[in-house]
């Protein structure tokens, strides 16, 4: 029971995408908590444990811990050990980078192979006014220090927003060459579970201007499958990642990934809530592991690509 399953629409499901969390400790306005609605409770350790031992049973490969914010759990640390034990190609986390500095090492040495680390701004105006927050050399140092205990590769993912970081775009490029981190620039994303909608149409900018620079600076461009299909562009002394998930057939069309929810629902699509499988209250109410290996086949044949068009 271990081969990779496929969707009904070919895709292979390769990464599984765990919410430990929906607390934060900043409260970035355009923030999308990973497509889920607030919960009231969380999975506790033995439970995230057990569904990643599920998914490796159906064959997931990848690892991905989010939230919220992952290292506000006082178990963060029990958690990765747990998951990383099962013996995945790849255990990473996504993470603000607020405690990324005291949890680096501690995290590197229970087995985490990587972090990205949400980042959008050098200029401490710009980060305060995004998070309502001033943790801005904090997240430096996290950086800095991930990269020093060897999480590789570490990777800056980089929401580009119109009138507020656009123009950064090169400065962050930089940054990142000089911390020796990889940066992923994101297009800003409207989903049902962002905070409210109006922030869409005031700061939306279009990667495609961006692109073009890219393509013209690129000294080579590959594009990653089964990763959405995203752009990576090599550039002198560094590379470039793009994300563009809106009106992008193609990221639906090579989505590999299944996600759970803090409170234990597998949850097939980012941008829809309607079609949850819960896991939770089977596990505890005594399910066996081939019942729960189940559940997961059914939310994967209830994934349908969102965009029209696929
Ligand atoms: N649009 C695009 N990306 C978002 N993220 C959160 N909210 C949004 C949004 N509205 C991404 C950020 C962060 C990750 C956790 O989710 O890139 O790094």
């Amino acid at each position: 029971m271990n081969d990779l399953k496929t969707d009904n629409f070919q895709r292979p499901i390769i990464s599984l995408r765990i919410s430990i969390t929906n607390r934060c400790n900043i409260h970035c306005f355009y923030c999308h908590h990973d497509g889920i609605i607030p919960q009231e409770y969380e999975m506790n350790s033995q439970e995230i444990e057990r569904i990643s031992l599920i998914a490796k049973n159906i064959g997931i490969k990848k690892i991905r811990l989010s939230g919220g914010e992952p290292l506000i759990r006082e178990d963060i640390i029990d958690i990765v050990r747990r998951i990383s034990k099962i013996g995945f190609q790849d255990v990473s986390l996504t993470t603000n980078g607020i405690l990324l500095e005291k949890y680096a090492l501690s995290l590197k040495n229970v087995g985490l192979n990587r972090v990205n680390v949400s980042f959008d701004t050098l200029n401490p105006q710009t980060y305060q006014f995004i998070t309502k927050s001033n943790y801005l050399e904090h997240v430096k140092r996290g950086i800095k220090k991930a990269v020093q205990v060897g999480l590789y590769p570490v990777k800056v993912n980089m929401v580009v927003m119109k009138g507020l970081n656009h123009n950064e775009i090169w400065d962050m490029f930089h940054f990142c060459k000089e911390y020796g981190v990889i940066l992923q620039i994101i297009e800003l994303l409207k989903t049902e579970s962002c905070p409210d909608s109006d922030f869409f149409d005031e700061y939306y900018y279009d990667m495609k201007i961006i692109e073009e620079k890219l393509k013209k600076k690129a000294t080579n461009i590959k594009t990653r499958a089964f990763m959405q299909d995203r752009k990576k562009y090599f550039l002198e002394g560094g590379e470039i990642e793009v994300v563009r998930p809106m009106d992008n057939t193609e990221f639906c069309k090579n989505c590999t990934r299944l996600r759970i929810t803090p409170d234990g629902k597998i949850k097939p699509c980012l941008l829809r809530n309607d079609n949850l499988v819960d896991l939770i209250d089977p596990m505890r109410n005594g399910a066996s592991n081939r019942e729960l290996e189940k559940l997961f086949l059914e939310a994967i044949n209830k994934r349908k690509p969102y965009y029209n068009g696929c």
